[in-house]
């Protein structure tokens, strides 16, 4: 079993960079099925998410290329199969983007069910609404959801989202990107990856406006071709580096982001008593390690990201006077909460509502990550706390995390990697 130890207590200096954006990256890897010619995608960021999503595009008979560390040049000319390898697929969240590319470029898409970090119900019902509105039949049998395009190729309509859902707003634009005319997404989600994902099709080729708004306008185009296109910085990268820095104490500079994307971040930690200064493209942030209490709510961009509600739960957690947290996008998102506790958190959960009240400090302990934001965030705790923590179960953290353990050494973090006989089965799947 591997596991991180990390001796808290260390304030944190230096600089840290960030790396390309994993949620925008998963589904921009799928979006290069929509493509004829040779996509060179640079900023890649090298985690298991990413790994896995290229493994499935070469098994779908993709010829995929490294070029260097963070550039990947890939070729779906010559795919001619539209159906996706269950073991694989099953591990990922974002293997469903792989419905919205393959019945986009072939009218036909046999997926099975994505996996993903148990976040609660996680239903694609809003996808496979958008798909239906276009002219599919979509089921599911056999293990495989079924969808094929009732005319050979979808037909553009207007698609209203009951609920902002990034999965389903990425979906359904790539699925219209080569349909037979106009398709409007209405309440449509906002992220950043979202703007990335209309930027890279875009480029290549596509027709799509309003994208970062909650109108999206995608005219289906013949053809796209091969070109360059790099991605964005991962916002939740560097606003866990943020957190972390926040926790700890001390000054850093996070570099390669995007500042206007953390706005949403650095709003809160602001009001709990952290310096943060916007550069071009880099935020510096600066912390004594004393912070004070602030209500967050979860929501779809540009409100505070769910993504960053454990980590900014470890800064609750040392902020003085009592906090409200309300997670507004998942049911279960609280999972985290009894590793806390282990380490002397002072943490009530109802529903979606926790409060916090703010301990003097934290004390190492045994934890295990339960998903990928819970183990960041635990992370964190343990960069905060007195004494040493170990947690184990990492494999969830490296889903998301390029070189966590050298970033965080390289600004002064006590963290390392150890290999100790297995005590449990790690059989948990990977997720998304
Ligand atoms: C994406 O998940 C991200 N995953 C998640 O990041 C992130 O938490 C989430 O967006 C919200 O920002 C990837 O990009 C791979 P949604 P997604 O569709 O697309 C409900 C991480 O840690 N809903 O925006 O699956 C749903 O249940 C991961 O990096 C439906 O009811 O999320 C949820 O309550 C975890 N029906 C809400 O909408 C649908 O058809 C938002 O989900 C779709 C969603």
């Amino acid at each position: 079993m591997t596991k991180y130890v990390i001796n808290g207590g260390k304030p944190l200096y230096g600089t840290v960079p960030i790396s390309g954006a994993k949620n925008a990256a998963v589904a921009i890897i799928p979006a290069t099925l929509l493509v004829d010619g040779v996509c060179r995608i640079e900023n890649i960021p090298q985690i298991s998410d990413v790994t896995l999503i290229l493994n499935i595009l070469q098994e779908l008979g993709a010829d995929v290329r490294t070029v260097d560390r963070t550039t990947v040049d890939i070729d779906c000319t010559h795919i001619h199969n539209a159906k996706v390898p269950d073991e694989l697929a099953r591990k990922i969240r974002a293997s469903y983007y792989l419905i919205g590319a393959l019945l986009g470029r072939f009218g036909s898409a046999q997926v099975p069910p994505p996996g993903g970090c148990d976040l609660g119900a996680r239903p694609i019902d809003q996808h496979i609404k958008g798909f239906a509105a276009m002219g599919a039949d979509v089921d599911v049998r056999g293990g495989y959801i079924h969808a094929k395009a009732r005319n050979g190729r979808l037909t553009g309509t207007q698609v209203y989202m009951d609920m902002v859902s990034v999965g389903a707003t990425m979906n359904v634009m790539l699925a219209a990107t080569l349909a037979n005319g106009l398709t409007i997404i209405e309440n449509a989600a906002k992220e950043p990856h979202i703007v990335d994902l209309a930027n890279f099709l875009n480029s290549m080729g596509a027709d799509i406006m309003g994208a970062g708004t909650d109108v999206i306008k995608i005219r289906g185009v013949d053809r796209l071709v091969g070109g360059a296109y790099s991605i964005i910085p991962d916002q939740i990268e560097a606003g866990t580096y943020m957190a972390a820095v926040s926790a700890t104490g001390g000054e850093v500079l996070i570099k390669n982001v995007i500042p206007k994307h953390l706005e949403c971040i650095t709003a809160k930690l602001e009001e709990m008593g952290v310096e943060i200064e916007d550069r071009d493209d880099a935020v510096l942030v600066r912390s004594n390690g004393k912070l004070t209490r602030t209500n967050v709510k979860t929501l779809p961009y540009p409100g505070f990201p769910t993504d960053m509600q454990p980590q900014i739960a470890a800064d609750l957690c040392l902020a003085q006077g009592t906090s409200v947290l309300t997670e507004g996008v998942w049911d279960n998102r609280y999972r985290y909460v009894d590793e806390f506790r282990r380490m002397g958190a002072q943490i009530q959960v109802d529903g979606k509502v926790a409060v916090i009240e703010g301990v003097e400090h934290l004390t190492g302990a045994k934890l295990r990550a339960c998903d990928l934001r819970a183990g960041a965030a635990m992370v964190i705790a343990a960069l905060a706390a007195h004494g040493t923590s170990e947690i184990s179960n990492i494999h969830h953290i490296e889903r998301g995390y390029e070189d966590i353990v050298r970033k965080l050494s390289n600004i002064g973090a006590d963290i390392r990697v150890v290999v100790t006989p297995d005590e449990d089965q790690q059989t948990e799947a990977n997720a998304g």
